[in-house]
């Protein structure tokens, strides 16, 4: 008798184990516990890429401390297989552009601590029309693995015809999703359909990101025909993309990323020339607040200092990575001063991190520098509103909060200057982190660690304090944005009635 209990015992938790565990886990394939980082040739070098390039740009990113920032990934976009497979069917690298073929590439890459991507399409054809891997999953993905590949982008073009609902086009990502996992190595699988069939809503079981609209391009707001919709629902989502425009797509869909998944609002702009200083801050600083991947698409190498400081600010970045994975949403847009392409608006845009601080962020799309003020009770409208009831304990609006400005220290020119021409080193690592205010090494210590110690180039600097029920505000420059972490101040909150 004992015997059978303990058996059925045994098989009820063999059953059940593996569902508990797939429930308990944020990522089906353990990846993407935040928002991916790193670097993709498309937006600075198109199809003009090759093997030294990318290990110039990588030993770059080495050099730069960005890969310690977090910038892990180095991912070769398109255009770098020849136009015909081999006898046995396999893909097969360009012989001019990577001489040694991709897998030295990818050892190299390694060798220098950073994981390495690569591109293809889930079509007869990529994008720019080499060959695609529609009806060659498994073989292509095990080639991928064995050439040492550690992220796939996975594009939609040429698909056959193969959307135009959601079930079709999941099976025909999902397709890839199980050839990669197959291969037995963990490969981030980042899909880039632009959005068509609504991913959001069904790819966190099969992949670690997706994107959600047409291609990005170097504008802050300005509309182009050839990315002709400004809602998340888009049968032609396009290219030349702005800024504001891809902003609009992602802000009644947040939600729907999470730790394992994330909505991809294309690689960035910064650093490529078509924006001014305020427009790639706030470009930067939304990405890192709706937690988009962090994929920076400029030229490294010869990057400016103010492209550097913008991209290299720890306190940003730590929105960006951290370990709650919560995205901010919109609380509020408002009509603003239109400019020359009548796109003006401001909008509040706010986010819970881990340990109780939030993140908010005064994004100011107007054509005039503006005074903008957000209340107390507009940033924590989700925690009066949503659950809890009569058993909700006090509000946080009730509360004090401190203000920290995440650009307040954004690294001076002349430091940056320093990085970049390789004079800042100390002891072989980029100057002294432990102590920074702007300077981060989140390979020796995990931005979930750093905010646990308030390391000071995590927490920019505090500027004020608001008072329970109160309101912030601050001058937003055009086409700018204002963006705080908040933190509860201790003991300081509304009295209670019979205290008055
Ligand atoms: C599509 C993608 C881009 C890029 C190009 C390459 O347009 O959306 O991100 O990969 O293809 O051809």
């Amino acid at each position: 008798m004992a015997y059978y209990v303990t058996s059925i015992f045994a098989a009820i938790v063999t059953f059940f184990l593996p569902l508990a565990s797939a429930l308990g886990s944020t990522s089906y394939n353990g990846l993407a516990k935040t928002p991916q980082m790193g670097w993709d040739n498309w937006n600075a070098y198109g199809c003009e890429i090759d093997a030294a390039t990318l290990l110039e740009t990588a030993q770059k990113m080495v050099d730069f401390g960005l890969r310690d920032l977090g910038y892990n990934y180095v991912i070769l976009d398109d255009c770098w297989s020849n136009m015909q497979r081999s006898d046995d069917g396999s893909l097969v690298a360009n012989a001019t552009k990577f001489p040694d073929g991709i897998k030295a590439v990818a050892d190299e890459i390694h060798s220098m601590g950073l994981l390495f991507g690569m591109y293809s399409s889930a079509g007869m054809y990529t994008c720019a029309q080499y060959l695609g891997s529609l009806g060659h999953e498994e073989q292509d993905a095990q080639t991928f693995a064995d050439w040492g590949v550690d992220y796939l982008k996975y594009d939609n073009c040429y698909n056959q015809g193969q959307e135009g609902n959601s079930l079709i086009t999941f099976d025909r990502y999902n397709t890839m999703s199980k050839a990669l996992n197959k291969t037995g190595r963990p490969i981030f699988y980042s899909m880039c359909n632009w959005g068509r069939d609504y991913p959001w809503n069904w790819a966190q079981t099969m992949a670690n990101s997706w994107r959600i609209s047409g291609d990005v391009y170097d504008s802050f707001d300005r509309p182009d025909d050839r990315c002709p919709c400004t809602t998340y629902d888009c049968p032609l989502p396009g290219f030349h993309c702005s800024i504001m425009n891809i902003i609009g797509k992602v802000a009644p869909i947040v939600d729907k990323g999470q730790p394992g998944g994330w909505n991809d609002l294309d690689a960035l702009e910064v650093g490529n020339g078509g924006m001014s200083d305020d427009e790639y801050k706030a470009h930067f600083s939304m990405w890192a607040m709706v937690k988009s991947p962090l994929i920076m698409g400029t030229n490294i190498p010869k990057m400016t200092a103010s492209t550097y400081s913008i991209l290299a600010n720890p306190a940003v970045i730590a929105i960006s990575q951290d370990s709650a994975g919560t995205p901010a949403y919109r609380v509020w847009k408002r009509a603003a001063e239109v400019d020359e392409y009548d796109q003006g608006e401001q909008s509040l845009w706010v986010m819970s991190l881990s340990g109780g601080d939030y993140a908010m962020a005064m994004l100011n799309a107007g054509n005039a520098s503006m005074e903008m003020k957000a209340t107390l009770e507009d940033i924590f409208i989700d925690k009066a509103t949503t659950g809890g009831g009569a058993t909700r304990g006090p509000l946080p609006s009730s509360s004090g909060w401190d203000i920290h400005d995440l650009w307040a220290n954004r690294m001076d020119d002349v430091t940056a200057n320093a990085i970049l021409q390789g004079n800042a080193t100390v002891n072989g690592t980029i100057m002294e982190t432990s102590n920074s205010m702007m300077v981060y090494n989140a390979t020796e210590m995990a931005y979930s660690d750093g905010i646990g110690m308030s390391h000071p180039a995590l927490l920019g600097v505090k500027i004020s304090s608001v008072q329970p029920m109160g309101t912030i505000s601050a001058t937003v420059p055009r086409h700018g944005i204002a963006m705080y972490r908040l933190r509860k101040q201790e003991g300081v909150s509304m009295k209670k009635r019979d205290e008055l």
